[in-house]
């Protein structure tokens, strides 16, 4: 799965020329993160590192790349750091004892610059901080509207992350994809109230981050499906959804007329009885490599195969994040085009969703 076309689009040099750029991330993934840095951009420099937030100084030769010359942040950059939840064009961070004070420190690193959006979000989630009335005062400063109405693709986004209530760090980001209309990359989707599992919630942010549609009527495949909450969601969609694990499902789920249960565990099931799969969807909470072999059981087999996979690999510890490139390459062998992230969601995992190239 290939990331978005690029965007066209003109931005004032003093924002591109930024040579600082802040990635928010779950608290705790900063390392893993780091490593991926290093692997796939190794010339830029760490500088800052707090819980949440790790930047980078970039250097020259980035800055002169055409990818980087008019834009915040090339959208292939998440992909391949796939820890990071947002990621800014940092202008300076700005302190001052009081809002107004603050306010005007962040109006002289934007030079007023126009945007469509503010995004204000606390760098850890556990830190006081009053997003909201900051967005307002930002908002009102840049002379944007408190209520955006949907800008497009391309639109320059504000974003203050609050380190302490007296600092904040200043950047922007462009619209793209859908995470980007997130404050700092965190999901902005309730679980429902009769959901059976947080896997609902899961599952409708990857649907919403990979921008996945579902046909009515097509069937998906869940291995690792109880007690139910990513079924739920799959039936919400409108599909025939099989639920494959041992252990039993919520009778909420078991009860809909377009749920079967097998219960079983993912290498009992016969690879026959999955040729009318159109969706193979894995949440099992098992070693990595484990749903990589359940994986490959079934989409390195000839024959009628899932045309999507949206797959959870656990880490059981973050180093297990260095296998991540040879699962992508294990994917391209069987033909599927990859992306992949770690959910605002989820935990100590990460959701890899796979596409059937066309023609295979
Ligand atoms: C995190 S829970 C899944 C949550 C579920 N997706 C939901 O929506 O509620 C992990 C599940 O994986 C199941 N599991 C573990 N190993 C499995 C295997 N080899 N085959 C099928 N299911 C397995 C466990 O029984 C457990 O119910």
């Amino acid at each position: 799965m290939p990331p978005p076309a690029p965007l066209r689009s003109s931005n004032p040099p003093h924002l591109t020329q930024s040579r600082f750029l802040l990635i928010a991330c779950h608290g705790g993934a900063e390392p893993a993160l780091q490593r991926r840095q290093q692997r796939w951009f190794p010339a830029w420099q760490q500088t800052a590192w707090r819980r949440g937030v790790v930047s980078f100084r970039l250097p020259d030769t980035t800055l002169h790349e055409p990818a980087w010359r008019d834009r915040a942040v090339p959208a292939e950059v998440a992909d391949r750091l796939v820890f990071g939840q947002t990621m800014v064009r940092c202008l300076g961070q700005v302190t001052g004892s009081t809002m107004t004070e603050r306010v005007t420190a962040a109006v002289e690193r934007t030079a007023v610059t126009s945007f469509a959006d503010v995004h204000v979000w606390n760098r850890d989630p556990r830190l006081d901080g009053d997003p909201e009335a900051i967005r307002d005062a930002l908002a009102q400063a840049h002379g944007v509207p408190a209520q955006s109405t949907a800008p497009g693709a391309g639109s320059r986004v504000l974003d203050c992350i609050v380190d302490t209530a007296d600092r904040w760090w200043i950047g922007w980001h462009q619209l793209q994809e859908a995470a980007d209309h997130w404050p700092g990359g965190r999901y902005p989707g309730h679980l429902p109230p009769d959901a059976v599992s947080r896997a609902w919630l899961k599952l409708d942010e990857a649907i919403s981050r990979f921008d996945l549609t579902f046909t009515p009527g097509q069937q998906a495949c869940e291995f690792g499906a109880s007690p139910g909450g990513a079924c739920q969601r799959l039936l919400a969609a409108g599909l025939q959804v099989i639920g494959v694990d041992p252990a039993t499902i919520d009778c909420r789920v078991t009860d809909h007329p377009q749920f079967t249960h097998w219960q079983k565990r993912a290498r009992d099931v016969r690879l026959k009885d999955l040729r009318g799969c159109d969706w193979l969807v894995t949440d099992m909470n098992i070693d990595p490599t484990s749903t990589m072999a359940a994986l490959e059981r079934v989409l390195a087999t000839p024959g009628r195969r899932p045309q999507g996979v949206i797959a959870t690999l656990k880490l059981p510890d973050w180093s297990r994040a260095e296998a991540l490139d040879d699962w992508l390459a294990r994917f391209a062998t069987w033909g599927y085009q990859t992306r992949v992230r770690q959910l605002a969601t989820g935990g100590r995992e990460v959701c890899l969703v796979a596409r059937l190239a066309s023609g295979r």
